[in-house]
């Protein structure tokens, strides 16, 4: 390891964080009100234990699995991450990428900076596809091109019947258009290498919902997202709708509540994603380890059952699959790998988690991804760490 260079994702997280602006960075980092959610995701994978069993006599083992019709050579998805061209121009083409060369797939954005055509172009793979709840319209004709691009697994996110408040960015000034002041741009002019890759290649984001480049085009999404697709209005009928709609496989992606994924089963989803959007939207609410057991049990293996939010290492991974996931998806972790080294840092990214569940279950006695189990884990008791 040549000095310096990262080998954790908390080490492409500080890297990150020195990369681009405090103003970019306050939009990958933070969360809504007082960031209750963004920590409870990480710590609840302090409230269990791992319980390994001895002398497995394994010399192999299997990470590879499938999710969303998709063959993925690990449990670990790229999660859908809107305006990724603010951390680089190239964002949704490195991770798309990157996935690849690790043999996993990306669920593209909505609000992601290359439009769905472009995306499948430059991908070997098909990839999943987010977008936001609705009937007919706008939903119907970006569900008509990411099909016609190739995608066949959709993911609709439900946690966004408005957008969270995000504090961290309103102090810093971020938005489309930014708010500059002095001292602003004094940060930006620090960070010359971002500046540089933005404004050269003006690539922000909202290529699937407005034409264009740069601040005009993202814009312009922003207008269209808000007022077609992020509704409080918006309810299970326009998920029926789009499940009606679509010959591939549908999975809800923001789900804490067993009845809802019981509903989401009996509308005839392919899964459900438990997910706080990453602790950006309802501040306080229920950590996702913490949720997904009683989801788990709730679908019972009539739908798949993934989850994503603060997972930062393999054991983490490992934890949610003992407990009832399928799989896992990661947001913020690629974003870092982006920041840091474009496709070839979230390629990186990729391959640290898969080591470290790799290690993990052998670690654990445990071959294959599908024999773990709550036997593998145990809840700590109150005081013990
Ligand atoms: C997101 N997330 C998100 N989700 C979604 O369905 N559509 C989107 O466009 C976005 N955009 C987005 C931007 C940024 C900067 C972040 C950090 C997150 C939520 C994302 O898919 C996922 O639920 C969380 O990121 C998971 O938490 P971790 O892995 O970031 O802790």
């Amino acid at each position: 390891r040549a000095s310096g260079e990262p080998i954790s994702i908390e080490d492409y997280r500080r890297a990150a964080g020195r990369t681009v602006p405090r103003m970019v960075w306050s939009y990958i980092e933070g969360g809504a009100d007082d960031l209750r959610t963004v920590a409870g995701n990480r710590s609840a994978f302090d409230d269990w234990w791992l319980v390994p069993s001895v002398l497995a006599g394994h010399d192999t083992h299997d990470l590879s699995t499938r999710v969303a019709d998709l063959p993925v050579s690990m449990p670990v998805l790229t999660a859908p991450t809107g305006f990724n061209g603010l951390t680089r121009w190239s964002g949704d083409l490195d991770a798309i990428r990157a996935a690849e060369r690790v043999g996993t797939r990306c669920v593209v954005s909505t609000a992601s900076t290359w439009s769905v055509e472009e995306i499948a172009d430059a991908a070997g793979e098909r990839h999943g596809f987010q977008l936001y709840p609705g009937s007919g319209g706008v939903a119907a004709a970006l569900m008509r091109r990411a099909w016609s691009a190739g995608f066949r697994s959709l993911f609709v996110t439900v946690d966004v019947p408005a957008v969270g408040n995000r504090e961290g960015e309103k102090r810093e000034g971020m938005g489309v258009p930014p708010v500059l002041t002095p001292r602003r741009l004094l940060d930006v002019s620090r960070h010359p290498r971002w500046a540089y890759d933005v404004v050269k290649h003006r690539r922000i984001g909202g290529r699937n919902l407005a034409s264009g480049d740069g601040v005009t085009a993202a814009l312009a999404s922003i207008e269209v997202q808000e007022r077609h697709l992020v509704q409080s209005r918006l309810n299970w009928d326009d998920v029926a709708w789009m499940r009606d709609n679509w010959q591939g496989t549908v999975h809800l992606k923001g789900v804490l509540r067993p009845e809802d994924a019981v509903r989401a089963v009996g509308l005839g989803l392919d899964g459900v994603v438990v997910s706080n959007h990453g602790g950006r939207q309802l501040d306080g609410c229920v950590p996702t380890l913490t949720a997904l057991p009683d989801v788990a049990d709730a679908v019972a293996g009539r739908a798949e059952v993934l989850l994503d939010g603060g997972i930062r290492r393999g054991t983490d991974v490992i934890k949610a699959l003992a407990l009832g996931a399928d799989a896992v998806l990661v947001g913020r972790p690629c974003l870092y790998g982006m920041a840091v080294a474009g496709d070839r840092g979230v390629e990186h990214v990729l391959t640290i988690l898969r080591d470290e569940i790799a290690r993990g279950l052998t670690l654990l006695g445990v071959r294959d991804v599908h024999d773990l189990d709550r036997s593998h884990v145990r809840a700590v008791t109150p005081g013990e760490n």
